[in-house]
């Protein structure tokens, strides 16, 4: 394996964040106690333990930029965390891509059942907006309501989950370029986008900062998925904790398919580009966004 060569004090950052989000995590999640304790045994299972918490690192990133208060970026850290662990638990379903490794471990239905695996999807979900909605995430309603209505926007049916529909659809079928982006900027890059400008709305900040950190999410989102499409094929799966070569044996609509693997590296690289040059306007303050592109690209998990 070769070493990914990023910036120590970038990687510092995102381990510390990575365990701040854990930390959180577990405090905001149900102990396993009591009638339902499975349930709330998968939920840590499918949130816990692994992972490498990108999305909250994005999420303390943009709210340090708009100078917003760590305590409550945390808690949107958590919940859009929360969010995505409930979409991989239902991605590797065997309804959906029937994958029985995630993070190194059987996957949560694996572990579990699927039944199991179903509820906790669906209460990891809704317990991220009932993080979003308690005023310890921030004292004013409005900016609450901003958040949940952001992060519902983001993973329901024009962002995430529609993306995952359309995966699922163009399974086999000859699909066009165009539909491929689409499908992946929905299924991946709305909740990253969400995550880059959930610390503007926290922050109260001007509306172009929360745009600009949309834009660039939105890029480097795409970006993110397109490296997980090429990991799919030139990973390992020791450092990467998932079954590889799925894509291909099931049919998936990825950059890989559409491009190789040559196209697929040049448009991951050019969205980063782009994204990174949206940054223009901002000092050193944007340097770990900055660094993050350079970490999308390179990344072997
Ligand atoms: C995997 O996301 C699924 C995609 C949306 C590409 P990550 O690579 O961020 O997964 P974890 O959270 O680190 O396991
Ligand atoms: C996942 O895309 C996107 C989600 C919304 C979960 P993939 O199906 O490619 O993610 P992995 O490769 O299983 O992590
Ligand atoms: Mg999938
Ligand atoms: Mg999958
Ligand atoms: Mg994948």
């Amino acid at each position: 394996m070769t070493d990914v060569l990023i910036d120590t004090d970038l990687a510092g950052a995102m381990a510390e964040t990575a365990a701040a989000v854990d930390e959180t995590l577990g405090r905001e999640l149900p102990e396993p106690d009591g009638p339902a304790a499975q349930l709330y045994e998968a939920m840590r299972y499918g949130a816990l333990g692994g992972g490498k918490r990108l999305r909250g690192f994005l999420v303390r990133t943009g709210a340090r930029l708009a100078g917003a208060d760590d305590g409550g970026a945390l808690r949107v850290a958590a919940a859009i965390e929360m969010v995505h662990a409930y979409s991989l638990v239902h991605d590797d379903l065997p309804a959906m891509d029937d994958d029985d490794m995630r993070r190194g471990k059987p996957s949560c239905h694996v572990a579990f059942d699927e039944a199991t695996a179903i509820l906790a999807g669906d209460a990891l979900l809704t317990r991220a907006f009932e993080v979003l909605a308690d005023e310890e995430t921030h004292p004013s309603p409005a900016i609450r309501i901003e958040l949940v209505r952001a992060l519902a926007e983001a993973a329901g049916g024009l962002g995430m989950v529609g993306g995952q529909m359309i995966d699922l659809s163009a399974q086999h079928e000859a699909v066009d370029f165009e539909l491929i982006a689409v499908l992946e900027r929905m299924k991946t890059g709305a909740l990253i986008a969400f995550g880059c400008e959930a610390g503007a709305v926290l922050g109260d900040a001007p509306a172009a900062l929360r745009a600009m950190l949309r834009a660039y999410g939105y890029d480097v989102g795409l970006a993110f998925q397109i490296v997980d499409d090429l990991l799919d094929v030139t990973g390992e799966e020791a450092v990467l904790g998932k079954k590889v070569g799925k894509d291909a044996a099931a049919g998936k609509a990825t950059f890989v398919a559409a491009l190789g693997v040559e196209g697929a590296r040049r448009e991951a690289r050019s969205l980063v580009d782009r994204a990174v040059a949206r940054l223009d306007g901002f000092g050193p303050d944007a340097d770990a966004l900055r660094g993050f592109g350079d970490y999308v690209l390179q990344r072997r998990s």
